[in-house]
């Protein structure tokens, strides 16, 4: 009985690292499975490709299990989880919060991938320090909302990606790139060039940190011409590879790792 409570306790107290490699995280946002696949998915014309790329849930799942294996603390989200509801519905971008339903995931902005929420809640047992960037005050507001349970957790700032970047006075260990639309491609895809360079230049990821971009394999730019295969990342990417980063997983998403 004494061995099982002191295991309980150890167990209770686990904050940051995996145990029998298994991490608190997984558990967590397993619960969001389903979701975050149809967020990555539904919409998207992928009969192109033989077998789908990884889903969201995938790449935040290694996300999250790398950081608690690495004690990671300090979070950065450049471009934030912006609405209550997800497109298509009514309610989709508005300020109103009558739309946000805290208790039917179903109804959240699966297309976006709601990081914000999804990070602060499923490593919140690590005590982590997280930053999420938007350039719009009203996306900054709703993103109070839906993460309020977690706002212990989190700095909010209304500011410009590439300012933030600039003056930002520590190391990251989990970047997330995420600022800027689908369409049009190509100004997105300046602009997490500009992210990336800044990111080198200025050395902001620790040693053996992680970058997590979104929608790298998003296919609406295809339907209005593009003809890269990464999107928003399609100077970012082979610029990070040139300068220190390797790629640990390849889906949807991409995951580096600095070297
Ligand atoms: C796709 S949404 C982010 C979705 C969010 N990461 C999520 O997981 O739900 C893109 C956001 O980037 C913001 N944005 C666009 N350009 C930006 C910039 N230069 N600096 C900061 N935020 C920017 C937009 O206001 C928008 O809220």
């Amino acid at each position: 009985m004494k061995k099982v409570l002191i295991f309980l306790v150890t167990l209770s107290t686990v904050s940051n690292s995996s145990l029998f490699g298994w991490c608190q995280s997984t558990l967590k946002l397993s619960k969001y499975k389903t979701h975050l696949e149809h967020g990555t998915y539904d919409q998207q014309d992928w009969s192109s490709f033989k077998t789908k790329p990884l889903s969201r849930y995938d790449t935040f799942k290694r996300a999250f299990e790398e950081f608690e294996k690495m004690d990671g603390h300090t979070i950065v989200e450049l471009g934030t989880t912006r609405s209550f509801v997800h497109g298509g519905l009514v309610g989709c971008n508005s300020d109103d919060p009558q739309y946000w339903t805290p208790h039917n995931a179903e109804r959240w902005d699966w297309g976006a991938g709601c990081f914000t929420r999804m990070v602060s809640e499923c490593l919140e047992h690590t005590n982590p320090a997280i930053y999420t960037i938007d350039l719009a005050s009203s996306h900054i507001q709703r993103c109070k909302l839906i993460t309020k349970d977690f706002a212990h957790h989190i700095t909010y700032y209304v500011t410009s990606s590439e300012k933030f970047l600039s003056q930002c006075s520590f190391q990251i260990d989990l970047l997330y790139l995420d600022t800027g639309n689908m369409t049009p491609i190509e100004e997105t895809a300046q602009l997490h060039l500009r992210e990336a360079k800044i990111i080198v230049k200025r050395d902001l990821i620790k040693s053996g940190g992680l970058v997590l971009i979104d929608d790298v394999r998003n296919q609406t730019p295809k339907k209005f011409g593009e003809t890269s295969e990464y999107g928003k990342a399609k100077y970012s990417l082979p610029y990070l590879l040139e300068n220190g980063f390797e790629i640990i997983e390849d889906g949807y998403q991409v995951l580096l790792r600095k070297k």
